[in-house]
Order: structure tokens, then sequence, then C-alpha cells
């Protein structure tokens, strides 16, 4: 199983894993009519990027990650957006294939930090994370970090 890129003309395919996605947690979502453009120009901007494991139109999994400025490093700051298997074929190894891609991604641009917000239920989401080296206590301290939104409609 490979990890590819995806390209602008995949916008569709990522579009329906991301609905796919939302549907299994029953999580409000745009339409796929209305992801697929967007998708479309994330892929397009050096500053987003879709992986794939497996290649379209059917891939096993999809990662997403975007990349800001920042002065906590070199290189950007990665944000992984996004990171989902199919339900049956998880377990195997490809959400771990996907993530260190994504990771190898971000060190090739020069980045040395990576945020991923997780729902505090998601304890399988929590425990593959934490697996791989991430935290959600600030190195030295010793309270939670936590994630404040606000959406301005
Ligand atoms: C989290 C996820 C991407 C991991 O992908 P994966 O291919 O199953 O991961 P790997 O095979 O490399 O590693 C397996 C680990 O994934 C985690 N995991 C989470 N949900 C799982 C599931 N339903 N089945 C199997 N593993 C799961 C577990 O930590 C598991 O390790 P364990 O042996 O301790 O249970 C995948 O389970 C998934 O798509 N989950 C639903 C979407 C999600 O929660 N995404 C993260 C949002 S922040």
């Amino acid at each position: 199983m490979s990890i590819v890129s995806a390209v602008p003309e995949d916008a569709g395919v990522v579009a329906r894993l991301q609905v796919a996605f939302a549907d299994e947690f029953d999580s409000p979502t745009p339409s796929v009519d209305v992801l697929e453009p967007r998708f479309r120009r994330l892929i397009s901007d050096p500053a987003g990027t879709v992986l794939f494991a497996g290649s379209p139109p059917e891939p096993d999994g999809y990662a997403v990650v975007t990349f800001r400025p920042t002065v906590y490093c070199e290189g950007p700051l990665a944000v992984l957006d996004e990171l989902y298997v199919r339900p049956g074929l998880r377990g195997r190894g490809i959400g771990t294939k996907l993530l260190a891609a994504a990771i190898d991604d971000m060190r090739r641009r020069g980045g040395g930090e990576m945020h991923i917000n997780v729902d505090e239920p998601d304890t399988g989401a929590r425990r593959f994370y934490e697996r791989h080296g991430f935290v959600n206590i600030e190195f030295g301290g010793d309270g939670r970090m936590l994630c404040y939104i606000r959406e301005f409609g």
C-alpha cells in the first residue's frame, strides 16, 4: 500500500471521503458539492496537502495537512486537519503510514511542530496519537492544553 499526494482532479474523491468520515461520527458537514471546490483550492495551494493511502478513485484513507508560518521553528507549523481510514481497514497500520508521510512532508518543508485537534471521547484516536508521541500537556507544565473555537457565521 503506497502513499500518494492528491492532485486537484482528486478533489471529488477527497470530498466523498470527508463526508463518509463525518457521517460515521454523526458530525454535520457540507455536502460533496460544496466540499469539492474547497478541496480543489486546498490541494492547489502550496500551504495545503492531501495524502491518500492507496490510489484514487478508491483510496483506503486520507490525511489533510495545512501549513502556516510560525516563529516557533524555522519552517511552517503543520496542522493535521483530517486523518481517516475506511472502517473495515483499520488496525492494519494504514493510519500509521499516513501520519508518518504527513510528518515527512512537514520535515521536508523545514517544519518542526504538528498540531492535531482530537475530540475527548475519541479514545481510540487519542491512543493512536499518544502512541506516536503526541501529547496534550504542554512540555514542562501539568495542565491540559485546550482548543478554544468561536465561529463567525
Ligand atoms: C485513527 C485512525 C486514523 C487510525 O488508523 P489505523 O489504520 O486504524 O491505525 P493503525 O492500524 O496504524 O493503528 C491502530 C490504532 O489506531 C487506533 N484506532 C482508533 N480507532 C480504531 C478502530 N476503529 N480500529 C482500529 N484501530 C483504531 C488505535 O489506537 C489502534 O491501536 P490499538 O491497537 O491500541 O487499538 C483510524 O482508526 C480512523 O480512521 N478512525 C476514525 C477517524 C478518526 O478518529 N480520525 C482521527 C480524528 S482526529
